[in-house]
């Protein structure tokens, strides 16, 4: 058993750490207050190679592997939980699937641009009717000639709007089931395809979160993405991996919220020393680190078993499950860590504390990664 990381990945964390404190951390509680995406940190993230982390050379990555890409994501959440999640989604969700089940022209066609950083990427599986219950959706593909004609809507979707390739889930065939489920390319400039409703959110609110629209939005044939039938599973593979990027955030801000709690502990003076002297508050700071540490090793084994072509869909869970709950928990405590001044804009922990909850409710809500874990370990 090894838990040292090779010095790439040392390397790697270095790097995404130096860019999230020089060009993330300082617009980050502006861009929250003024619900604002911005693009330039994505083009800036391109640049240095981290949009196509995981994927070869040939596609336009950097060749590395899966607890590099964990690595990145926690690095920037430290700071900015938006950022972390427009990286997350774009990787785990957008380019995975085309590199799993893409053709070899998708993959040239599509992965590259998104492995580059010339496109962002997007993924567009829940509907109003249709979150938990993914196969209740309702949008639907038809097969004409050689297009397939897309009509109905998709609600929640991150990089909604601002992305250029979209992973889209729709019912080839609506009297099967979770089977009548298929997957498409949608480039964003299709006719018919057009962004609805921007939500205003409670936390990551420099992510946009945008409803999408089909009407009569004809793809060609060759943007199906894997088998026409198999989209189920091509969702639930890609969340498999998705689910670790989100770990990977929850470590991130819970990270992110330590620090500022430790920083501030042994600066703000109570009953004549630091408040990091009082047993009540380091105790919680014991705790916090504790669960961070353990949230940390089960989000790098999934991202480890998944570089090594290892079963990880348990893994993954756990670690969504368990740092999800984790940052809840640290951010909580962090803001209490800091008093009143904490329930403020004046310190970013209560940032950290509104970007934690959702965590807890996407990539499958903890009620689901309860279900994914509890089926498996009961099988
Ligand atoms: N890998 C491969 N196959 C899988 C699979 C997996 N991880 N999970 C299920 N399947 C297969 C099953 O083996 C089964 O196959 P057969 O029919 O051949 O036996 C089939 O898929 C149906 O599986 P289930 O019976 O388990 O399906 P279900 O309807 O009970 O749903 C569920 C299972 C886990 C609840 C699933 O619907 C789910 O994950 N729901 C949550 C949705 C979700 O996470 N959405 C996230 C949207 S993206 C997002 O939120 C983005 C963001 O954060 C940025
Ligand atoms: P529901 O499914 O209606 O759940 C409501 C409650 O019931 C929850 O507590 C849930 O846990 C519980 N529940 C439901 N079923 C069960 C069950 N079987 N057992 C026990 N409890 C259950 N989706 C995308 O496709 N792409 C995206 O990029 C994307 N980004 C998102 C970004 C944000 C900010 C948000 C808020 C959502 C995003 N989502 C995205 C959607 C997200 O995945 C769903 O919100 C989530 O899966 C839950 O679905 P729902 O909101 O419909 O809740």
């Amino acid at each position: 058993m090894n838990f040292t990381l090779t010095e790439e990945q040392e390397m790697l964390r270095k790097m995404v750490r130096d860019f999230a404190k020089n060009e993330v951390e300082p617009t980050a509680a502006e861009r929250d207050e003024e619900e604002r995406f911005d693009r330039e940190i994505f083009n800036k993230m391109a640049e240095l190679g981290l949009t196509g982390i995981p994927w070869p050379e040939e596609y336009g990555g950097i060749g590395s592997d899966f607890v590099s890409y964990v690595i990145a994501v926690e690095e920037l959440s430290r700071v900015c939980a938006s950022t972390g999640v427009t990286l997350s989604a774009h990787i785990s969700l957008a380019s995975w699937p085309i590199y799993k089940f893409g053709t070899e022209e998708q993959k040239k066609k599509y992965l590259t641009q998104l492995a580059s950083g010339e496109a962002l990427g997007a993924y567009a599986l829940s509907e109003p009717g249709a979150g938990s219950d993914v196969s209740s959706m309702r949008t639907q593909a038809k097969l004409d000639g050689d297009h397939y004609v897309l009509n109905g809507s998709k609600v929640w979707i991150t990089n909604g709007g601002v992305a250029d390739i979209y992973v889209v889930f729709a019912k080839t065939d609506p009297n099967e089931g979770n089977r009548g489920i298929s997957a498409f390319i949608v480039e964003k400039d299709t006719p018919g395809f057009t962004t609805g409703k921007k939500e205003k959110k409670l936390g990551i609110r420099s992510s946009p979160t945008t409803e999408l629209i089909f009407e009569d939005c004809k793809i060609p044939k060759e943007n199906l993405l894997g088998e026409e039938g198999k989209g189920f599973k091509v969702a639930m593979m890609t969340l498999d991996g998705g689910r670790n990027g989100i770990a990977a955030q929850a470590v991130g801000i819970a990270q992110g919220a330590l620090d500022e709690s430790v920083n501030y502990a042994k600066e703000r003076e109570q009953f004549g020393k630091p408040i990091a002297h009082l047993q009540g508050i380091s105790f919680k700071l014991a705790d916090m680190a504790t669960e961070i540490e353990a949230s940390r090793l089960l989000t790098y084994q999934a991202a480890y078993l998944e570089s090594e072509g290892l079963p990880y869909s348990k893994a993954s869970a756990m670690a969504k499950l368990f740092a999800g709950d984790t940052a809840m928990k640290v951010t909580t405590e962090a803001v209490q860590v800091h008093g009143g001044y904490g329930y403020t804009k004046d310190y970013p922990v209560e940032r950290y504390m509104r970007d934690a909850k959702i965590t807890q409710i996407y990539e499958g809500t903890q009620e689901i990664q309860r279900l994914v874990v509890g089926r498996m370990v009961t099988q």
